[in-house]
């Protein structure tokens, strides 16, 4: 009997340096990127449950966060709440790609909670300066370190019945991204 480890990886990238210069409150984005059932376990161990069957594959999205290297991250900057309008015509990419994979949520119940706590403090720079904006550089993100692509050009392509070792996928990406990003793995208790 093995015990399955389910990754998600949280890459830490250092983008528009030159522009946080006059940004106190942040100088960081981390972009976080899931790995769909091991989101799934995690939301076990919370109570929550997963839309099944759970149709991702791939690595989707969690979110954009500036962050300090001090440690003090903001979160729920003063900004517009948020406003769907602003972003349906995105609508199709980011079922795909930033999909809510937990049950019981409308479907726009992370895409608000994203942009409320982080997007919002993201808005002091061009890049994320409004809500749209920010939704469409998380798309960008995700397709440029697109880590279902990175893998499997290495041959790995995690399943349910066919693990990898944390250390496995950790080098492939060290290479592939030139930096070390966080890899935060979830232990599943049902053992296989
Ligand atoms: C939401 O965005 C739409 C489209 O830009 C705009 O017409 C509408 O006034 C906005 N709603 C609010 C509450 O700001
Ligand atoms: C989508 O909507 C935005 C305004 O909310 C607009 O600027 C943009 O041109 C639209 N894109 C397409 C492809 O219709
Ligand atoms: C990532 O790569 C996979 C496989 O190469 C592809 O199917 C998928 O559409 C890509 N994702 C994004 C966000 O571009």
């Amino acid at each position: 009997m093995t015990k399955m480890k389910q990754c998600e990886t949280w890459i830490w990238i250092l983008l528009m340096t030159i522009e946080f210069t006059a940004c106190q409150d942040f100088d960081i984005f981390v972009f976080s990127e899931q790995w769909p059932p091991a989101t799934c376990i995690k939301g076990r161990q919370e109570k929550k449950t997963c839309k099944m069957p759970l149709v991702y594959n791939y690595w989707t999205i969690h979110g954009l966060w500036p962050c300090s290297s001090s440690g003090d991250n903001p979160k729920y900057c003063p900004g517009p709440s948020f406003n769907f309008s602003q972003i349906s015509n995105l609508t199709e990419e980011l079922i795909s790609y930033w999909p809510d994979i937990y049950d019981k949520r409308s479907i726009q119940g992370l895409w608000n909670h994203e942009w409320t706590c982080h997007g919002t403090c993201a808005q002091t720079i061009p890049a994320t300066k409004n809500e749209r904006r920010y939704f469409k550089k998380n798309l960008e993100l995700i397709k440029k370190f697109n880590i279902t692509s990175i893998l499997s050009n290495h041959n790995v392509s995690p399943s349910e019945g066919n693990p990898y070792s944390p250390t496995i996928i950790l080098d492939i990406l060290k290479k592939d991204l030139g930096h070390a990003p966080l890899l935060i793995c979830i232990e599943d208790e049902v053992r296989f």
